[in-house]
């Protein structure tokens, strides 16, 4: 850790998020969540927790998903930081954010942005996955207005329709 007099430096560092090298001074130890939302103004993973006990501040790192809040800015290192805003545009969606759109399955939608993530990862890695696998890549969120059955018929939509394009 950099530290004069017992202050920590915020050092500049280069992060790669989604797919852009974005320059930031920051200590080494700043929540990954607090430089994208403070600094690089992608609002869309989000506080709950601090603890890594809601999901709410997931993003994917070199394709896996981390909690954010925890994670911090120096340990990224040269990985690739994507969050919900490089997953898809309005244009061109995400299939996983046309599901949870089409099938209304928010409600106050504050869990949606961490389940976008794990779900984008799940479902890169595996096209078909089980109601089971789904639940289990899901385990770590944590949704309060008790959308699960919905959210989770979404990732199946999810996946019939990426299997359908790649048909
Ligand atoms: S804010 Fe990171 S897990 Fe809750
Ligand atoms: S939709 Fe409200 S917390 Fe999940």
């Amino acid at each position: 850790m950099n530290e004069v007099g017992g202050s920590a430096v915020a050092a500049q560092r280069s992060i790669s998020v989604n797919g852009v090298e974005r320059r930031v001074a920051a200590p080494d130890a700043t929540p990954l969540l607090a430089v994208l939302r403070d600094e690089f103004d992608l609002r869309s993973a989000r506080f709950g927790c601090g603890h890594e006990q809601c999901g709410a501040c997931m993003v994917l790192v070199d394709g896996v998903p981390r909690y954010s809040c925890t994670l911090q800015v120096g340990e990224v290192g040269d990985r690739a930081v994507v969050t919900v805003e490089g997953l898809g545009t309005r244009e061109r969606p995400h299939p996983i954010q046309t599901a949870l759109i089409d099938g209304q399955a928010g409600q106050c939608g504050y869990c949606l942005s961490g389940i976008q993530i794990s779900a984008a990862a799940l479902l890169a890695r595996d096209r078909a996955p089980s109601r089971r696998e789904i639940v289990e890549a899901l385990e770590p969120h944590l949704c309060r207005c008790g959308a699960h059955n919905r959210i989770v018929r979404a990732v199946e939509c999810a996946a019939r329709a990426m299997a359908g394009a790649d048909a």
